[in-house]
């Protein structure tokens, strides 16, 4: 278009001049053109250029945009897939791991003879005379529930089995002074906070979360020095009793909390309490405690690794070691001890608990309600348990 206007222009300038003027005009005007013309044709070039610069950077946009959201379906699917194959490892583990479970570890009474030491007054490694008449085992874990996340992700929640209380007592976190009781089960779950409970603030503090409520006292691990047994009366609030705990040396008694050096339990026996000491450090050792002065009645070293237990509970005189690994995976019991002797190797089952958030840092049985109050990198389960009659050897 502008070079036609151009020439127009040039035309009828042309017939306005005269010759002379005419050619000079004429050169002129021609060198113009030409200047013109090559401008033209730059800007033809470089706008068609540009366009089909244009056009090729929105085509290779709108391709990248296609091969993203290709990528994008590739990757769902790829990640759909790997979550499935997770799933069917995982499954797979389980299932051979309880086709060729790792073998329990059941006393056996030769062994304990060669192991038998003698240490002053007390019974150590001896056969352990059974107060009731509990031949009961775990079968497996019958139901869980979850009854609420509450507090820090290690802690302990537990409620008296002996007499008719129903308060629930919470230790939050892994060392305090303070304590909370819940008057029933349902203002437990009921409240978020803790204004609804009652709080003990206790003359020394505890530490771990292996303390146990038992006949309207609580018997709680203090750090000082030592460990120490503290007897504390819920009833009028004052320290009954306190022993040091009679074991050298002490190491944490779990491999995967190292905040547990004593964890007190109670089944339907009496009391216990689980611990380990650098003498024997590869295992897991229990002591049977008398209630009312504390005293250690009867020890013993159990066959019971420490490596990659999280907790453990006695249950008619027979402890549960529970074990995990160090990426939370999940807990199962894989070893039993038990103190009678009295169980056999095809009651020694493996059993495990159903998926759960991280790792216990407690599990207290209870014997009244046969069922284990569990806390769950801060959610607080019940598991109740099936029961069977252990086989006779
Ligand atoms: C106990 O826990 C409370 C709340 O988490 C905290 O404020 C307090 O400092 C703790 N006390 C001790 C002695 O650790
Ligand atoms: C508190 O109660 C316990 C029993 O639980 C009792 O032995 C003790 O003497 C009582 N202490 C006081 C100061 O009343």
């Amino acid at each position: 278009m502008a070079h036609q206007h151009a020439l127009l222009l040039l035309i009828t300038l042309v017939g306005a001049v005269n010759g002379q003027q005419q050619q000079q005009l004429m050169d002129y005007m021609e060198r113009r053109l030409a200047v013109l013309e090559e401008r033209i044709t730059q800007w033809h070039d470089q706008s068609s250029r540009y366009s089909t610069e244009l056009r090729d950077f929105k085509n290779k946009v709108i391709s990248m945009l296609e091969a993203v959201e290709k990528e994008r379906e590739t990757l769902r699917a790829e990640v759909e897939n790997t979550a499935v194959r997770v799933d069917r490892l995982e499954r797979e583990v389980d299932y051979l791991e309880t086709q060729n479970p790792a073998p329990p570890c059941v006393e056996v009474d030769e062994k304990l003879t060669d192991n038998q030491v003698s240490t002053s007054k007390m019974r150590k490694n001896e056969k352990y005379d059974q107060l009731t008449d509990c031949s009961d085992t775990v079968s497996q874990v019958k139901a869980m529930k979850i009854l609420k996340r509450f507090g820090s992700t290690a802690g302990l929640w537990t409620k008296d089995p002996v007499g008719n209380s129903e308060k629930i007592y919470v230790f939050d976190g892994t060392s305090n002074d303070t304590v909370y009781v819940f008057p029933r089960m349902r203002e437990f779950t009921l409240f978020s906070a803790t204004r609804k409970a009652a709080r003990i603030k206790l003359p020394y503090p505890w530490v771990g979360t292996g303390h146990l409520v038992y006949g309207s006292h609580l018997y709680y691990i203090r750090r000082h020095g030592t460990f120490q047994v503290i007897k504390f009366s819920l009833v009028n609030k004052t320290i009954v009793d306190s022993s040091v705990f009679p074991a050298e040396e002490q190491i944490p008694v779990f491999g995967l909390s190292s905040y547990n050096y004593i964890d007190l339990v109670a089944d339907e026996e009496g009391i216990w309490a689980i611990y380990a000491t650098q003498e024997n450090e590869r295992n897991i050792a229990l002591a049977k405690l008398d209630p009312a002065s504390l005293d250690i009645e009867q020890m013993w070293d159990t066959p019971c690794p420490r490596e990659n237990a999280e907790s453990a509970f006695v249950i008619c005189g027979a402890l549960y070691v529970v074990y995990n690994t160090r990426l939370p995976s999940r807990s199962r019991i894989q070893c039993v001890f038990d103190v009678s002797g009295s169980m056999g190797p095809e009651d020694a089952a493996l059993i495990y608990f159903p998926k759960r958030y991280g790792s216990h840092s407690s599990m207290k049985y209870n014997p009244k309600e046969r069922q284990i109050y569990a806390w769950d990198d801060g959610y607080q389960l019940i598991y109740r348990m099936e029961m069977k009659k252990k086989s006779e050897i």
